[in-house]
């Protein structure tokens, strides 16, 4: 494992950086522990919104997108993160440190933790062409499959909900232009669901430094036939969603406020000796 570390207070500003990352119902269902041989991450299943499998999922993906908020953190402030996910019963990752100049990618990717918010607001607009088949390719490597939902097949209910449209009820969207796409993986184990996570903070992240906004979702997911039609006429039957997420042209309005989060004292362990 590393041979240096970062000190306990340059370590804070990352996590708290970290705890930027979006969650489902803003739950932040995760713990660190931070010692002398990496950072590890934990779910906190005492913050699951439910018992139910889609509840268990939204926890991981939750934890995944804090893994990669986590080592977009590091790498801005000079450290590269080697992963090593579910390296034991009960731990989803560990993060082993190495220093590593930020280079100007990771930079700008760790600019864009601050401006990013779940938008749930009509976005208005065209995407610039080429952003999508940009956000395959990154998803694909995190093992995730990126496509596009028809837009027939969803639909904008009141300000801030969303909905599957396989039912057959017609499709509204009151001028919302967003593109709907859909993350899945090959399997529905909890690596693919961390990977899922991971790529999906990737993803908003991206997105938000090329000024563009994005929503997570899982809600619309969890009614089992929409999720059964959505396979098989977006993945052939072959891949599991795992979350949608909406993808815009920002709204002109004002920026969204940033919401509460848990401080790092809250959700985090240090035993660094
Ligand atoms: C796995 C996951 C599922 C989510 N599902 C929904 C959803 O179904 N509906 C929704 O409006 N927002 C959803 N969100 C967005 C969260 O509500 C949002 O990230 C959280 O409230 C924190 O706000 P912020 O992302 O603006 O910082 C989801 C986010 C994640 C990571």
């Amino acid at each position: 494992m590393a041979t240096t570390f970062p000190d306990a207070a340059d370590v804070e500003h990352v996590l708290d950086l970290a705890a930027r990352a979006p969650s489902a119902g803003n739950a932040q269902p995760w713990r660190w522990l931070v010692d002398t041989r990496g950072v590890h991450l934990f779910a906190d299943w005492s913050r699951s919104l439910g018992d139910s499998d889609a509840d268990r999922r939204d926890v991981v993906l939750s934890c995944g997108a804090v893994l990669h908020h986590c080592a977009v953190a590091f790498g801005a402030a000079g450290w590269s993160s080697r992963i090593h996910r579910l390296p034991e019963p009960d731990v989803l990752a560990s993060l082993e440190l190495a220093a590593r100049p930020a280079g100007a990618a990771s930079r700008e990717l760790a600019a864009a933790i601050a401006r990013r918010r779940a938008d749930r607001r009509p976005y208005r607009g065209a995407l610039p062409a080429g952003t999508i088949e940009q956000l395959v390719i990154r998803a694909a490597r995190f093992d995730v499959q990126l496509s596009v939902v028809p837009a027939s097949r969803w639909a904008r209910l009141g300000d801030a909900e969303f909905a599957l449209r396989y039912a057959g009820a017609a499709p509204q969207h009151d001028g919302d232009q967003a593109a709907m796409l859909v993350l899945a993986t090959a399997a529905d184990t909890e690596g693919m669901r961390l990977r899922a996570g991971e790529a999906l903070s990737d993803l908003t992240l991206a997105a938000a430094a090329l000024g563009l906004a994005t929503c997570p979702l899982t809600q619309p997911l969890r009614d089992q036939r929409n999720r059964l039609a959505l396979t098989c006429e977006v993945f052939d039957g072959d891949a599991y969603p795992q979350a949608l997420l909406r993808l815009g042209q920002q709204p002109v309005t004002d920026a969204l406020p940033p919401l509460q989060r848990r401080s790092v004292a809250e959700t985090t362990t240090f035993a660094l000796g």
